[in-house]
Parts: structure tokens; C-alpha cells; sequence
């Protein structure tokens, strides 16, 4: 029987999948768990299942033993886990890709609807008991119809949102370090083009790319220049691949129309001067938040790890 330490609150039938076949210490407290009770917790942990709100690195893998075999991180992003660091210590480290793409392209696409048609201004007014009536000119937004969406990063989550987009009566270009199989860009009807074609193209730029070092600030203030005065950005990858201080400034000079936002270079905080805008539609990091797809997320977690456990190869290991 090994140990499995659980970083954080998982569904339940995740967490019992693990109890089935070994010994399991969850964090089941609401709050997330402390960086020094996590560094006890983890001593002598055969796998970890954790969150993407816990740094995964070398002190946490020294912490845990030299019999840690396995860390499933219960997300597909996993820019919070030092993959270097695991592989030198011969550790498996794995996510949650798939599982997750629709429930996040559902988000994209309400953040899109939401900086366009400008409903969390909307809803605002109506909130705050704010007189209004119907009017011609009232709150007008932009259409989808007609328009093109920029895809930065065309993986499952990004194809998934571009389906959306031609449901929509939108057309379709992307950037992609790799291009997409002619079958599957014919049938999204998508065109592959360089960033600076696609920053100054798009109506809307959604951002689907990993993040890393590489894709550190990958839009700011030269990005927002480039982009048309009318154009909406909506980030529901991760939070640093926008300079969030250049992104205020640019909607606050309408530089850009609008933005729509599920993550944040400092979560949980929001630049200041974002909160001070309407026209940026903020959500709190809501991309995968369906009871369906935390549910699938966690017990692909478990698989992952028992299958390591099992000396098995596990169903999703960090593609590297
Ligand atoms: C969520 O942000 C994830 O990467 O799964």
C-alpha cells in the first residue's frame, strides 16, 4: 500500500477511487492548504495530487522523499509544477488535458459574449438600482457575425472555441506553433497566420496558449498598438501571458474595444486598474468549474496516479 497525499479539496469520488487501493491524506479544509503544512504533509508521499494553486518544485519534491513516484496535478495548465525538476528526480509528473476543453471554451466564449455585448456592464447598472430605460443608442455592443477571431494557441481548448465561433457566423484564423491536419482546419475553416497578421486581423483575440517562459507577457503594449481600435482580447489561459498593466492602459485609452478575463498574473489579486474599467468583463478563474468536468478532471488525476503506482503508464503524462 503506498501513500497519497491529496493537496487539496477534490471530489469525492476521486478521492475514494484512491482510498480503494491505498492509504490517502486529503486536504479537505475550504481553505487552501498552507505552504508550511503542505512541506510537512507531503513527507513520505509515494504520489501527489495537486492543484494548480500549489508550487510544485524542487523543495516540495526534496520534502515529499526520494520514494515520491508520481505528481498528477489536477489541471491541464501546469505552469505550477516544475516538470525539470521531477523528470531529474525520475518522478512522473502528469495533467488533465481533454477533459476540461469544453467547459473552458464555453467560458471563452461567455467572455466574449460578455466584453462585446457588454452584458457585465449591464448588469452592473441594474445592481446598483441605477435609473435606465430601453434606448436606441443604449449600451450598444458589437456583433459576432461576420467578424473574425484571432485563436492564439489552436490546441483542443482553442478548437473547441473556434467551433463556437463559426456557430456564430464568425471566420477563423489562428497562431500555433504547430498548424492543424488539413481535415481538421478545413472542417473549423481556420487559417493559419503569423501574430502580427493575426493581432492586427482579429475582431476578437482569444489567448489559448500554454504558458512559459516563452509566452511570458506575449501580449502588451506593443501587442495592444498593433491590435484595431475595435478589437476585444479575452484571456482564459493564464494570467501572465497578458501584461495586465499595459492591457488597463490600453482599454482605458481605447487602444482596444474591450477584454474579457478568467485568469490574472497575480491571482487571486486584479490589477488595480482594472477594476476601475468597464468595458473588461472579469471572471474568477471559472474555465473548468462545472460539477461534470472537476469531477472528470479529479478522477483523471486518480488514474494517473494509480497507474504510476501500479509501475503502469499513466493515461496522461506531461507531454513535454
Ligand atoms: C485550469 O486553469 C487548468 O489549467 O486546468
Amino acid at each position: 500500500m503506498s501513500k497519497i497525499v491529496v493537496t487539496g479539496r477534490i471530489p469525492e469520488v476521486a478521492v475514494e477511487r484512491l482510498r480503494a487501493e491505498h492509504e490517502v491524506d486529503a486536504w479537505s479544509a475550504a481553505e487552501a492548504i498552507s505552504r508550511e503544512e503542505l512541506l510537512t504533509r507531503v513527507a513520505g508521499a509515494d504520489a501527489l495530487l495537486t492543484l494548480l494553486t500549489e508550487r510544485v518544485d524542487a523543495e516540495l519534491l526534496d520534502a515529499a522523499g526520494p520514494q515520491l513516484k508520481v505528481v498528477a496535478n489536477v489541471a491541464v495548465g501546469y505552469d505550477n509544477v516544475d516538470v525539470p525538476a521531477c523528470t531529474a528526480r525520475g518522478i512522473i509528473a502528469t495533467n488533465t488535458p481533454g477533459v476540461l476543453t469544453e467547459a473552458t471554451a464555453d467560458v471563452a466564449f461567455a467572455l466574449i459574449l460578455m466584453a462585446t455585448r457588454r452584458t457585465g456592464e449591464g448588469e452592473r447598472v441594474i445592481r446598483s438600482g441605477q435609473p435606465w430605460k430601453w434606448g436606441m443608442f443604449y449600451l450598444l455592443g458589437s456583433g459576432l457575425q461576420g467578424k473574425t477571431l484571432g485563436v492564439v494557441g489552436m490546441g483542443g481548448i482553442g478548437q473547441a472555441t473556434a467551433r463556437r465561433a463559426r456557430a456564430f457566423g464568425m471566420d477563423v484564423i489562428y497562431q500555433s506553433r504547430s498548424g492543424l491536419g488539413p481535415e481538421v482546419a478545413a472542417g473549423l475553416g481556420a487559417r493559419r497566420v503569423g501574430l502580427d497578421e493575426l493581432l492586427a486581423t482579429a475582431d476578437v483575440v482569444s489567448l489559448h496558449c500554454p504558458y512559459s517562459p516563452a509566452t511570458h507577457h506575449l501580449i502588451g503594449a506593443e501587442q495592444f498598438a498593433a491590435m484595431r481600435d475595435s478589437a476585444y482580447l479575452v484571456n482564459t489561459a493564464r494570467g501572465p501571458i497578458v501584461d495586465e498593466a499595459a492591457l488597463a492602459d490600453a482599454l482605458r485609452d481605447g487602444q482596444i474595444a474591450g477584454a474579457g478575463l478568467d485568469v490574472y498574473e497575480r491571482e487571486p489579486l486584479v490589477h488595480a486598474g482594472l477594476l476601475e474599467l468597464d468595458n473588461v468583463a472579469l471572471l474568477p478563474h471559472l474555465g473548468s468549474a462545472t460539477i461534470e468536468t472537476r469531477t472528470a478532471m479529479a478522477t483523471l488525476a486518480a488514474d494517473n496516479a494509480l497507474a504510476v503506482l501500479a509501475g503502469e503508464q499513466p493515461p496522461t503524462p506531461i507531454e513535454k
